[in-house]
């Protein structure tokens, strides 16, 4: 009876802790600054009008355009904003994948 109102209390509390980490992460994700974490603006650009968010150079929006419209890389995700602004993360391991990340559209 005792143990089981530890283990109880303990699994609360992990379980707090792991929402408390989620919350943390979906709030840096949401941030609107164009480089929230290390990415470059090495010349890639986006296409204009996007919701501002993280794109898979597999990204396409519409028509068969591809949301990163110069220096694309397929396996590379970009922070791309509604003026057309594109930053590059790199590889990303979604990437170039049926699951890639796209803000908006879907990939490819
Ligand atoms: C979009 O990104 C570009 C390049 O970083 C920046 O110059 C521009 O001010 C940004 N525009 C908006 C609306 O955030």
């Amino acid at each position: 009876m005792r143990l089981s109102s530890v283990l109880f209390f303990a699994s609360l509390a992990l379980g707090t802790a792991l929402n408390q980490d989620s919350a943390d992460l979906s709030a840096r994700e949401a941030s609107p600054e164009l480089v929230p974490r290390a990415c470059s603006a090495n010349g890639c650009k986006c296409v204009k009008g996007l919701a501002q968010g993280v794109y898979c150079g597999n990204c396409v929006v519409g028509a068969g355009t591809y949301a990163i419209s110069a220096k694309r890389v397929a396996n590379h995700a970009y922070e791309c904003n509604s003026s057309g602004g594109c930053c590059d993360y790199g590889k990303a391991s979604d990437c170039g994948t049926k699951n890639a990340r796209c803000k908006n559209g879907s990939p490819v």
